[in-house]
């Protein structure tokens, strides 16, 4: 048994053998990270597991002992694993913050999809536990996102305050700029990327996520209203405040872009260090020269729908007159927009490439998409995927250990078109 203590978190690796022997005494369904929970409830773990046999007194004596110190130190953070998380890190971009390979979007906390709300409270936690069990550190959300907005954000801080997690040990990101709708209906201030709009934006997003301050701060879209300068002055003055670590920009043109980032250089301002595409194998919108920008200033790259919203694990149909045929309950059968914003001719014949690839490296439709995005070599690309069960977070990690050969991953490149630099 290993135990690793740093700063305020006690790391318990269990020998498969060790895991093996407590599993039979008493451990049968409950993941251990279930039993820390109990532990910190109150429940001792000899009152769970009565007493042991003598195979397993040892093992189950240092453990109380280091679970009894760990709750007696609170807030100290104490994860008991069995074998260390499969996760991979990062640097982002040239930042000084490293990430997990794979970032977690929020976007689906609390949303009203026909009727139904797409992940509930319970859900989201029980989602957050899994990124945390599988090394993921990396959380993506929006002031807008949940109905009524900014219930995502909220879920996050009250998921780490209920855990006890640390605030150093994640790395939050969220946007502004479309309409808020927290307070009723918006008013003409409520939206865009104007000074007024943004500093109320960020204390309420501070506030929901229960911490004084955001490791990344995305302009979810460019504002045509307001002058870029006021924009750059704005956001740079909350990283002087220390309110915000760095800068992101999500969908634009790349002119646009570069247009913010002369504006910085010019100015003196901060810069945006990460942007936040759509960008999938299965996407045929233009970004190539969005990418040419990123790869040129060294600019990681995290993009959304890396999945094209599920398309790109295969569980999508096409029936005779080419309609996109969706399995119950999977989110192209919630919304009339996923055939026009994730499908087309391409998409398909893109689908068959990542499928003839998952089949020779014995692994998944949407494991292999993920390992495309992360094998990108121009730029830092930590893909930002939406999973909406535990199970299919498990799925997408696999990416994370998954090699494809150069032929591989340029098969999945020429299915999409891609010009020479390997984007369309
Ligand atoms: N900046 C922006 O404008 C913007 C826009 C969109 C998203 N985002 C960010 O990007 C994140 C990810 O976007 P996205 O949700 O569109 O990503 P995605 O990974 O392309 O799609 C996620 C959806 O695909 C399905 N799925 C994922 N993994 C699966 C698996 N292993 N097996 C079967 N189905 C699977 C699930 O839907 P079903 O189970 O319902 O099929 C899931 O909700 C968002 O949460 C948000 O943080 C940003």
């Amino acid at each position: 048994m290993e135990v690793v203590h740093s700063q305020n978190v006690k790391t318990i690796s269990l020998t498969d053998d060790a895991s093996d022997r407590l599993r039979a005494e008493k451990l049968e369904e409950e993941s251990f990270s279930d039993v820390v929970r109990r532990s910190t409830e109150g429940v001792s773990l000899e009152q769970y597991y009565g007493a042991p046999s003598d195979e397993t007194a040892d093992e189950l004596e240092t453990i109380i002992d280091c679970l009894s110190q760990a709750v007696a130190a609170s807030p100290l953070v104490l994860t008991l694993a069995t074998e260390p998380p499969s996760m991979e890190y990062t640097t982002l971009g040239n930042t000084g913050t490293t990430v997990s390979k794979l970032c977690f979007g929020t976007w689906r906390f609390g949303k009203e999809s026909d009727g139904t709300v797409e992940t509930n409270r319970e859900e989201a936690h029980d989602l957050l536990d899994a990124c945390w069990e599988h090394g993921i550190n990396f959380i993506d959300t929006a002031n807008v996102y949940g109905d009524p907005n900014g219930k995502s954000e909220r879920w996050i801080g009250e998921w780490l305050e209920d855990r006890g997690h640390h605030r150093e040990d994640v790395v939050l990101a969220s946007k502004v700029y479309f309409p808020y709708d927290g307070r009723g209906e918006p008013g003409p201030n409520d939206s865009g990327l104007g000074r007024k709009h943004i500093r109320a934006q960020i204390e309420g997003t501070l506030e929901r996520l229960g911490t004084d301050y955001l490791d990344l701060y995305y302009i979810h879209r460019w504002d045509d209203d307001t002058p870029i300068r006021e924009t750059m002055r704005t956001l740079t003055e909350l990283v002087r405040e220390g309110k915000v670590h760095y800068l992101g920009a999500s969908s634009m043109a790349a002119w646009k872009l570069t247009k913010a980032l002369w504006t910085s250089d010019v100015e003196g301002l901060e810069r945006f260090d990460v942007t936040q595409p759509m960008f999938n194998a299965a996407n045929t919108d233009d970004v190539g020269d969005y990418l040419d920008v990123c790869a040129d200033q060294d600019i990681a790259v995290c993009p959304y729908s890396p999945l094209a919203g599920g398309f790109l694990t295969g569980k999508y149909e096409r029936a005779e007159d080419g309609a996109v045929v969706a399995p119950d309950g999977a989110r192209g059968s919630l919304t009339d927009l996923f055939e026009d914003r994730y499908t087309s001719e391409t998409a398909w014949e893109v689908l068959e490439a990542v499928e003839s690839v998952a089949d020779e490296v014995d692994a998944t439709p949407a494991q292999v998409s993920l390992r495309w995005l992360m094998d990108q070599d121009r730029f830092t690309c930590v893909p930002i995927v939406g999973a909406r069960t535990p199970d299919q977070l498990e799925e997408n990690v696999g990416a994370v250990s998954l090699e494809l050969s150069d032929d591989q991953f340029e098969r999945i490149d020429a299915a999409r078109g891609a010009d020479e630099s390997g984007y369309r």
